[in-house]
């Protein structure tokens, strides 16, 4: 390990970090207190010691991909498959709202039952319900004409981590079918539409080495998102990888530094693959630079069938109706948890006359040039998602109940067992 106290390093500039460097940080736990006291610093000055809370609403555990690290992957059969309904949304989203959540994020397996028309319904149903509410997408990989049609109904960020960097390593996790190009396809494409774009990776995920997590931090250089989610690997039994061992909860949180380090105005969340490991790893990721924090709304019934990983926590302090003892263990942390929309540093909402009706983060000057993009787009889901009736989409959304929704499924898994 080399210079452990010189943090002169640590004054250089973000693009200077050389891949020695990195390497550095990344392998010897000597750098865990340093790279937290400097990314806290750095988080103190975009976003002063502000946490944001996300309502995470898991919409279906079907999905049509056979990711060798996933729980939920289409080749497990030994998970009970749900689907949640337009109006299991809706009440999630009511009570999130009640318990004071100003951004709900959509997450599921890639499940084809869920049509760009059912999504945009979701959307436009929560957007027109709740108008100061972001909603966040997490529902993978889609072509860019859907990805469109989100952002034009309202949907405001869109989360998809790029996994690995590297092509080999790629392919290690992945069946054929699925492809490290398509994947950073999209995420290009949901950055060129004007989403609040959202990466990540696993950290120790089968055959990663240091220099896989290097290109990895090269890329969201290249990519510049918003949002980074990283969270430890975590076996699953069910899984091709049920030998593999979980990853560490303390290169974890030397990464989350990095990160900030790097991306001083990204929003990072604590991840609850950080917490499974470690009762008071959320704690410590907040202490090492992360800013965002989300508690699990989806419907207690359905919990326990969203398994990525094996011991996932989804009830006391993890759930969303234990909110306010998630408040309390934040503020023991140093921090506290502000009720707004928690968008991205600089990042202003406008009302329908233009004005700003919200900015975020201490820097919002920095990025004045950008709200050109944001308020047209702002704007434009507005309006849209207003044509968009309501009406409509609770009409059809009982028809989802009259879909043979085991047939979707049954054809994903067709040629795609590893
Ligand atoms: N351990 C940790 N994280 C996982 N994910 C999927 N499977 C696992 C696992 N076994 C992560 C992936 C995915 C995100 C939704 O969850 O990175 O993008």
């Amino acid at each position: 390990m080399k210079n452990i106290l010189n943090t002169n390093q640590m004054n250089l500039k973000p693009a200077s970090f050389s891949d020695d460097i990195l390497k550095d940080w990344i392998e010897n736990e000597a750098w865990n207190e340093p790279l937290a006291k400097k990314a806290d610093a750095i988080r103190r000055q975009s976003y002063g010691t502000e946490v944001y809370f996300r309502g995470l609403i898991e919409l279906t555990n079907y999905c049509k991909n056979n990711c060798y690290y996933c729980g939920i992957r289409c080749g497990n059969p030994k998970v009970d498959r749900y689907r949640l309904t337009y109006e299991d949304i809706m009440s999630c989203c009511e009570e999130g709202y009640e318990l004071g959540f100003r951004t709900f994020v959509l997450q599921g397996g890639e499940d084809p039952y869920y049509t760009d028309d059912i999504i945009c319904q979701i959307i436009s149903g929560i957007k027109h319900a709740f108008p100061d509410c972001a909603v966040t997408l997490s529902i993978g990989e889609k072509s860019r004409e859907s990805y469109q049609k989100y952002f034009d109904v309202g949907a405001d960020r869109y989360l998809l981590r790029e996994e690995t960097s590297n092509e080999s390593h790629y392919q290690l996790l992945h069946p054929e079918s699925m492809s490290m190009k398509n994947r950073q396809r999209c995420l290009k494409d949901l950055k060129e539409i004007g989403y609040q774009v959202g990466a990540g990776f696993m950290v120790d995920s089968p055959y990663q080495t240091t220099e896989d997590i290097i290109a990895d931090l090269r890329f969201l250089e290249e990519l510049q998102p918003d949002m980074i989610g990283i969270g430890p690997f975590i076996t699953h039994k069910d899984t091709p990888f049920a030998k593999h061992p979980s990853g560490s909860v303390s290169k974890t949180i030397r990464l989350i530094s990095i990160l900030r380090i790097l991306f001083p105005n990204a929003l990072l969340p604590a991840t609850t693959a950080l917490g499974t490991l470690d009762p008071l790893g959320r704690e410590k990721g907040l202490q090492a630079g992360a800013n965002v924090v989300m508690p699990n709304l989806s419907p207690a019934a359905v919990r326990e069938k969203y398994n990525l990983y094996n011991g996932k926590i989804y009830s006391g302090d993890e759930s969303a109706q234990a909110r306010k003892q998630l408040e309390k263990r934040v503020e023991a942390a140093g921090y506290h948890v502000v009720n707004t929309r928690g968008d991205v540093a600089g990042f202003q909402v406008m009302n329908t006359c233009g004005d700003v009706a919200e900015s975020h983060g201490v820097n919002v000057h920095d990025k004045v040039s950008d709200c050109h993009a944001e308020n047209s787009h702002n704007e434009n889901s507005h309006n849209k998602s207003s044509d968009y009736h309501i009406e409509n989409s609770h009409n059809e959304s009982s028809n989802y109940h009259v879909t043979d929704v085991n047939k979707t499924f049954t054809d994903c898994q067709k040629g795609k067992e590893s």
